[in-house]
């Protein structure tokens, strides 16, 4: 019986999985980008709050500790971007479809806050509270301007 059914079955399903492979591939590529994007959105976000807490005087601002989270945010901001791929707008995501694609504004939104992140690294290395602060607020906006032009609320 059970050799009957393989017989009969065994190259039919063979068949079958030879065609879903590319499909699945696909979603599995997109799906794995749009975690890889918001894993990296996740901890920079946690690293961004603490450097808030250090801001607001809930956290000691030491030059070590704080280079250390400025640091990590400057890493984690080369790597979201890598997952926004095409196909990607949909799924389990809240970002807007389609307009990043090839979309020059979000790409400068990007590169700022790459460039604001290291000038805080600098400016916290240094030491530099006043200009921590300042750096802090300019790369928040930078955030909040590309979730408001990108991303669903
Ligand atoms: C260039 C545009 C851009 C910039 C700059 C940006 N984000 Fe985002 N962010 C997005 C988009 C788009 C999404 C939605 C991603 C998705 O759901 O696929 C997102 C999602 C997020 C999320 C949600 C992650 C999740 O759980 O899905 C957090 C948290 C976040 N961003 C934090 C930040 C912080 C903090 C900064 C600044 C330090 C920042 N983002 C800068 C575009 C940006």
């Amino acid at each position: 019986m059970l050799t009957t059914i393989r017989k009969r079955w065994l190259p039919a399903l063979l068949a079958a999985l030879m065609l879903v492979p590319p499909v699945l591939a696909q979603d599995r590529r997109t799906e794995q980008a749009i975690k890889h994007r918001r894993a990296a959105f996740t901890l920079m976000a946690t690293y961004v709050n603490r450097l808030v807490q250090t801001a607001d005087g809930q956290r000691p601002f030491d030059a070590r500790l704080t280079t250390a989270d400025a640091r990590a945010v400057a890493l984690l901001s080369q790597l979201p971007w890598e997952g926004f791929i095409e196909g990607s707008e949909r799924g389990d995501t809240r970002a807007r479809e389609d307009i990043w694609l090839d979309d020059d504004k979000f790409k400068t939104y990007a590169g700022d806050l790459q460039r604001q992140s290291l000038t805080l690294v600098t400016v916290t290395e240094a030491g530099d509270l006043k200009r921590f602060k300042s750096t802090l607020v300019e790369m928040r906006n930078t955030c909040s301007a590309c979730h408001k032009a990108y991303r669903k609320d």
